[in-house]
């Protein structure tokens, strides 16, 4: 792996810029390099996915486990089907409504699909991304892209450039700055090659969405695809300090709950929604009480926990509804002990 002392970041906002970010992009993955890129749910560390010495590098750079396969990002229906092994119906549909956008496809995988990207296994994840930038890129490559989220395994997803330089600046050559992603959290990930199709990685588009779609969609939810799922540890997307989700009545009653955990409310910082606190000596933020806006936000919010030196996180409770399963789900991984 070549040592970097420092990524170039480059920037998009305006059309020369952007055209020269997908040049200098596209030639980076045409040699086999790892490039940072924005999606719009979370940056991703992209890689030429039919290039197998390319995707191993992006195990490299992440120290992820070799059991967990990687999505393949593609531009267009074209491509996706010549990544999988059959197309049924029931993805015709789910894209037709749904893509480009936040949702992967577990399908059979397509001979031409190097086994490093699937972890050996006989699925593929396709997605494809609604973000201008990662769509030009690929059409720029004329090959699908590989891309797992651009975070060190188990850590916090970055949802701007600076939280890639942040993580992982001083091992990548060029991070491509896109702006804020604008869903904020992972892709829904959908296994398709079983009856009914299951939801493995809650997401933005929840299961309700996907069931007007298609019909019947297995409930398992995040036990279950944990067994099938490797990559959905109990532990994820964590922050530096230890995070609690927790509901209070008021702010005597979450003073009190606070109490339990910390003897230095100084450095607790409450992220609340719903019920927010006016008179506790914590840091507080004030996050929408909307899911979207929420997912927007919230992974920005416990990088900057973390850069404050956070001694521990309280996340208020989100509602138990359909719309907030993925932030529920994320949230407990974040909290579970290590
Ligand atoms: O939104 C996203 O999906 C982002 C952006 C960059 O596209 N990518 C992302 O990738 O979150 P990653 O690698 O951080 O998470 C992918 C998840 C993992 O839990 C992995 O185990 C699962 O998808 N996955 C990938 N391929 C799979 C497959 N063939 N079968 C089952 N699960 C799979
Ligand atoms: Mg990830």
């Amino acid at each position: 792996m070549p040592v970097v002392t420092r990524s170039e970041v480059l920037p998009t906002h305006t059309p020369q810029l952007f055209k020269q970010a997908v040049e200098r992009a596209a030639a980076a993955l045409r040699e086999g390099d790892v490039v940072a890129v924005p999606t719009e749910t979370v940056y991703g560390l992209a890689a030429n996915a039919l290039n197998p010495s390319a995707v191993a590098r992006i195990y490299e750079l992440k120290n992820r486990p070799a059991h967990n396969p990687i999505i393949v990002h593609v531009a267009g229906l074209d491509m996706a089907r010549r990544c999988v092994a059959e197309w049924p119906q029931t993805a015709e549909r789910l894209a037709d409504a749904f893509w480009p956008g936040p949702l992967s496809l577990v399908l059979r995988r397509a001979p031409g699909i190097p086994p490093i990207v699937t972890a050996g296994g006989p699925t593929v994840a396709v997605r494809w991304p609604s973000h201008p930038f990662i769509q030009e890129l690929i059409r720029a490559c004329g090959f699908p892209i590989a891309a797992p989220s651009a975070n060190p395994a188990n850590q916090l997803s970055p949802t701007t450039a600076d939280h890639v330089e942040r993580l992982m600046g001083n091992r990548l050559r060029l991070i491509v700055d896109g702006g804020p992603a604008q869903v904020g959290i992972e892709s829904t990930v959908l296994d398709l090659t079983v009856a009914p199709p299951r939801v493995l990685r809650p997401g933005i588009i929840h299961e309700i969405a996907i069931r007007s779609v298609i019909g019947d969609v297995g409930s398992g939810g995040a036990a279950e695809g944990t067994l099938k799922s490797p990559g959905l540890l109990r532990r994820h997307y964590a922050p530096k300090a230890p995070l609690i989700v927790i509901s209070w009545k008021d702010d005597a009653d979450l003073l009190a709950q606070l109490r339990v955990r910390t003897s230095d409310l100084n450095r607790c910082h409450v992220l609340a929604h719903l019920r927010v606190p006016l008179n506790v000596p914590a840091r507080v933020s004030v996050i929408p009480h909307d899911p979207e806006a929420f997912a927007r936000a919230i992974y920005a919010e416990l990088h900057r926990c973390d850069e404050e030196g956070a001694g521990l996180i309280a996340v208020e409770a989100p509602p138990d509804r359909a719309e907030w399963h993925a932030i529920a789900d994320r949230l407990r991984r974040a909290a579970a002990s290590p």
